[in-house]
């Protein structure tokens, strides 16, 4: 039976590696690298700095494979993705079947953490479910972005006993400010937060966190939405991309709500 390790490598900064995640990575016959592209080629140069810092096994190798854009036109949300998440299991069990022989191991290199916003397992089920080749399969936990705009912030996730949201730029408003007092956002190509009006929210904004281009911007939202909506611009301009993830918080550690 061939095994697939599902390794989450950190969030930008290749000494986010846990020392699981190498020994998993080191146990790999198969090396199966991501590339997004030309316009992100330092998200696979991170990917290529962390093989070439922490695999010593000599007998490993490595296959680098291109991830399909998500079409988005003429479709809902719900379709494009489940349509893009198809194409991928496709290529998953060309990878799985074509480069590793039975009884060998093949490590995907994950982003951040492979249980949030990232569709590498339920990718994988689709592709054992599809019964064409046969796996099992195993996840390693990685740093994820969120822990690493918290630590970048030196702020705590959750007021003290109190609920954490995670949602996406899309769906920001159907919750911050009336239903959730701390709200972490994601995947927010829209700078959801310069339609939020709340005096009291305070924003921690990050983007690439944890790579030499790191920015992070924290203050009140009312005074912060218009510097970071500009710094957010002149950065992706200059890079051709950008990753940004941000914290609003409103109240305060023991307020009685
Ligand atoms: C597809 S999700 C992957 C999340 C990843 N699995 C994790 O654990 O962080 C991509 C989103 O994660 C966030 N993200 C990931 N890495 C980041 C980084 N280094 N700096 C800022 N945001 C990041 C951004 O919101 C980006 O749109």
């Amino acid at each position: 039976m061939r095994n697939i390790l599902i390794v989450g490598i950190g969030a930008g900064n290749p000494e986010h590696m846990t020392i699981q995640a190498i020994n998993a990575l080191n146990s790999a016959d198969v090396l199966f690298i991501p590339t997004k592209g030309a316009r992100k080629t330092e998200l696979a140069d991170v990917r290529r700095e962390i093989v070439s810092r922490f695999v010593t096994n000599p007998n490993s190798r490595t296959v680098e494979f291109a991830v399909p854009e998500r079409k988005t036109a003429d479709r809902t949300y719900n379709q494009g993705v489940d349509q893009w998440h198809a194409a991928i299991a496709g290529i998953y069990e060309g990878l799985i079947g074509g480069e590793l022989a039975d009884n060998r191991t093949g490590a995907f290199l994950v982003w951040g953490d492979p249980m949030l916003y990232d569709s590498t397992i339920r990718i994988i089920e689709r592709v054992k479910a599809r019964d064409r080749v046969a796996f099992d399969y195993s996840v390693i936990a990685g740093i994820t972005s969120l822990q690493a705009l918290c630590a970048a912030h030196r702020i705590p996730l959750n007021l003290v006993g109190k609920p954490v949201e995670i949602t996406t730029g899309r769906r920001l408003k159907e919750s911050f400010p009336e239903k959730s007092e701390t709200s972490v956002v994601m995947l927010d190509g829209q700078q959801a937060f310069s339609d939020i009006n709340d005096p009291d929210a305070m924003i921690y904004w990050g983007a690439y966190l944890g790579t030499p281009a790191e920015i992070t911007i924290s203050g009140r939202l009312a005074e912060k939405s218009a510097e970071i909506a500009e710094r957010r611009a002149k950065a992706r301009e200059e890079m051709g991309w950008i990753m940004d993830i941000y914290l609003l918080r409103k109240g305060a550690d023991f307020d009685e709500a």
